[in-house]
């Protein structure tokens, strides 16, 4: 492969710093080369640098890149998506606009489960063609990775059609998929009033065979006193991490079900959307190392109020990070700018701590941090190209997306023109 020389770089936005989730005032140090020049070979990362003292290492084994005075920085990784399903639920968008809740669509059968239904109808190749057309909207906004769940089967046969799509789509490229398993983000319409029974499936039938095939790296649990309580949910994560998996969970999302909690006893990586979480609860985050995932999209596209409480995590000195939540019903959008924007205007964050926490530390959130999030000497060459001058842009201008190149592994893989 050739080396690439990526030059006029108003601004270089590497986030180089320590080998670690940043904390506190990190956040806010992006680690800006100002006329910045990135030199890549084999994929990886060579140099970073002033153009000034990188231009005379340019040989001519080098293809150029003419950043044309935009920024550069990072491939977003985006670290909650569920982008495998069938259909979409536009018409329950309509009665929600009516003035039903996502709660009220959901009981009378509506929600996850009409979903699940659409998803349980359609062949593996449907699901792989239409999640293979969506892969387009991240890279587009500037996503490079995505951590991807299941939990539309909620079946064996269902779950393991949908992991085993992300396997395929993974496989396919060029955007990067983590898979999680998520047998456990509803009980299935016929197993209503049975959800102890529906998680001894989960437990017993559907864990072991996604472990053995290698098809998840993580599990999660949607913990809601309604669905799968704070006990169902750590019966659920205890023995996904004896079968080696990591750990994420849906927690505090819609009532304070003690998901905080749960995921600091069970040692989860993760703990996300947190809406509604306490000053207890960050601190029990805060001692068990569990690195929050805020979810600012489904707040807004619920019409709902109340944001995750990110200042008093950042100050606690939590490892915060940014995600889409990108799915058919409560979050149906697949762009990091515009969760940017959320951040800063609904979660009081700048628009360097939202980089940093869609970036480095959501690298780390999935186990990827010593290979991407950041542009360093070693690390894959998964970078974008903004349309703009000063990266605080991505962040204020809205309803544009600003991406202009995006690459993976040093080859482009969407252009704008
Ligand atoms: O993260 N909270 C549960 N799961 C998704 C919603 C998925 C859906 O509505 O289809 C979420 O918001
Ligand atoms: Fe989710």
């Amino acid at each position: 492969m050739r080396a690439l020389a990526v030059v006029n770089c108003r601004q270089l936005v590497t986030l180089a710093g320590p080998a670690r989730p940043r904390v506190r005032e990190e956040l806010k140090q992006l680690a800006i080369v100002r006329d910045g020049a990135l030199l890549i070979r084999d994929g990886s990362i060579e140099q970073t640098g002033a153009r000034a003292d990188l231009e005379r290492k340019i040989g001519p084994e080098y293809d150029m890149v003419d950043a044309g005075g935009r920024v550069v920085m990072p491939g977003f990784v985006d670290a909650h998506t569920h982008p495998v399903f069938a259909g979409n639920r536009v018409d329950e968008y309509e009665q929600r606009a009516g003035g039903a809740t996502y709660e009220q669509i959901a009981a009378a059968g509506g929600g996850i489960r009409s979903t699940v239904r659409k998803t349980r109808a359609a062949s593996e190749d449907e699901l792989f063609d239409s999640a293979q057309r969506r892969s387009e909207w991240f890279l587009r906004t500037g996503t490079t990775m995505i951590e991807a769940k299941s939990g539309y089967g909620l079946s064996l046969e269902s779950e393991l059609k949908m992991l085993r799509t992300i396997r395929r789509l993974n496989e396919a490229g060029p955007l990067q998929y983590v898979p999680t398993f998520l047998g456990a983000h509803e009980v299935p319409d016929e197993y209503r009033g049975r959800t102890d029974e529906y998680a001894q499936i989960v437990m017993n039938e559907m864990l072991p065979k996604v472990a053995q095939e290698k098809l998840a790296e993580y599990c999660d649990v949607f913990c809601e006193p309604e669905i799968f309580d704070a006990s169902a949910a750590t019966r659920i994560l205890s023995a996904a991490r004896r079968w080696g998996l990591g750990i994420r969970i849906h927690a505090d999302q819609l009532s304070r079900s003690g998901g905080g909690e749960v995921a600091a006893a069970v040692g989860a990586t993760t703990a996300d959307h947190l809406e509604h979480i306490d000053e207890a609860g960050i601190q029990a985050l805060h001692s068990a190392g569990v690195q929050p995932v805020a979810l600012p999209g489904s707040v807004y596209a619920l019409g709902l109020k109340q944001f995750a409480p990110a200042r008093s995590m950042i100050d606690t000195g939590l490892a915060i990070v940014l995600a889409t939540d990108f799915n058919p019903g409560s979050s149906p959008t697949p762009s990091i700018p515009f969760v940017l924007s959320l951040a800063g205007t609904h979660m009081h964050m700048t628009p360097a701590e939202a980089v940093t926490a869609t970036t480095i530390n959501a690298a780390y959130s999935v186990g990827r941090g010593a290979r991407l999030g950041s542009l360093e000497p070693g690390k894959q060459a998964d970078f974008v190209i903004h349309d703009c001058e000063d990266y605080r842009e991505i962040a204020y201008f809205t309803g544009i997306e600003p991406a202009f190149e995006t690459y993976i592994r040093g080859e482009r893989v969407y252009s704008r023109q």
